[in-house]
């Protein structure tokens, strides 16, 4: 059977109200008929239903949505990657609050944008039944008539009430856009889904791509932890005073295997020309101009402190130079280290 689509204008509300009273008599379903007008009439005004809303739902599920993501932001996120900063809080409130506040409204703005196009049935894909003049001010009543004969009425119910103009259609020129309207909807939800999954999955590893995690390669330095790295070889030195009020500005190094290396080379390279290699007090300037110059293995040297060790070379001593100029604070802890190691007694520290 062929159904009918019908379409009237009238000039006034109280008529539009009547005539959608009669057409209902006659046994029209409030969804086979649509109201048009260019001014946004209730539905009650015309005894209808109100159409389902779109709007609120979507602002507030787009909100609960800007709730999960802050959360896993603020929350979740510093837990899979967790930076250690001493004893700092984790997630510290005040920007954990202004990422509520950010998600939260831009995620309902967008729910209420989407709501709303829904709201208005966008985007329109089919063909509809209309009239220019619905846009000057009157109202248009679109009725889908299941048969000829009602078609009759409904046209009759039209004309008593003095319609402006009586359009009749072949409905099958009007198809039902809902399908299209899914696939619209569902086509540009998933597209976005996609937008925002596939950098997600990058971001958080669950995908890897070695070209592109590339931060994985890098060396990881906890606070206060080695290795240091070098100053670049441009950087300006920074060295604190050698001495205080006469005593070593500095704690003395820990007596450690590397110190006393790099205490042995310090050693060749400053002291072993006058205190002889391995401080055994023959070295060759030393035997030369130097001859009160003693032997650092013996017992004269382990009755010294570290801290006069550590004097000596700073500020030398008699016809033995200063070497404060050639070592700092460190180099000459490591050769106070070495030192020691050389005349058999105990480091007062550090061991
Ligand atoms: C130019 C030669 C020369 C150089 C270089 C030199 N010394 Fe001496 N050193 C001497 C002489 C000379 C004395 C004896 C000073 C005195 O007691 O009159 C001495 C004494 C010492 C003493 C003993 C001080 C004491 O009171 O018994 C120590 C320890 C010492 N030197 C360590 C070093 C160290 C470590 C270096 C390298 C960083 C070094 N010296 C470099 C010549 C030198």
């Amino acid at each position: 059977m062929t159904k009918f689509m019908l379409l009237g204008l009238f000039d006034n509300v109280t008529t539009t109200a009547t005539v959608v009273g009669e057409v209902r008599d006659l046994g029209i379903k409030d969804s086979e008929m649509e109201i048009m007008s260019n001014i946004p009439y209730a539905s009650k005004i015309f005894g209808r239903k109100t159409p389902r809303q779109w709007f609120l739902p979507f602002a507030l599920g787009g909100m609960a949505v800007g709730v999960l993501i802050a959360f896993f932001m603020s929350y979740i996120t510093p837990r899979l990657y967790p930076i250690e900063v001493g004893g700092q809080g984790l997630t510290p409130v005040p920007p954990s609050a202004i990422m509520y506040f950010e998600f939260m409204a831009l995620f309902t703005m967008l729910g209420a944008f989407v709501g709303f196009l829904l709201q208005n049935r966008f985007p329109i894909l089919v063909r509809q039944m209309y009239d220019e003049r619905i846009t000057e001010g009157y109202i248009g009543v679109q009725v889908l008539a299941p048969s000829e004969a009602v078609m009759e009425q409904v046209v009759k119910v039209f004309e008593n009430h003095h319609a402006a103009v009586v359009k009749r259609e072949d409905a099958a020129g009007f198809p039902d856009q809902g399908m299209r309207h899914l696939l619209f909807w569902g086509g540009l939800g998933a597209a976005g889904l996609v937008a925002v999954l596939v950098p997600l999955l990058l971001t958080y590893d669950v995908v890897r791509l070695p070209w592109i995690n590339t931060m994985k390669d890098t060396v990881v330095v906890k606070a206060q932890e080695g290795p240091r790295r070098a100053a670049p070889p441009d950087a300006v030195p920074i060295q604190g005073p050698v001495l205080i009020a006469g005593q070593p500005a500095t704690e003395r190094l820990p007596d450690t295997p590397e110190s006393r290396e790099r205490g042995a080379a310090l050693f060749s390279i400053n002291c072993a020309m006058c205190h002889g290699p391995a401080g055994n007090g023959e070295g060759v300037v030393g035997l030369k101009h130097f001859p009160e110059t003693p032997p650092l293995d013996g017992e004269r040297a382990a009755a010294l402190s570290d801290d006069a060790i550590f004097l000596v070379i700073t500020n030398g001593k008699n016809r033995m130079p200063s070497l404060a100029e050639n070592l700092s604070p460190g180099d000459t802890w490591d050769i106070v280290n070495y030192v020691r190691s050389l005349g058999g007694a105990p480091a007062e520290a550090g061991q």
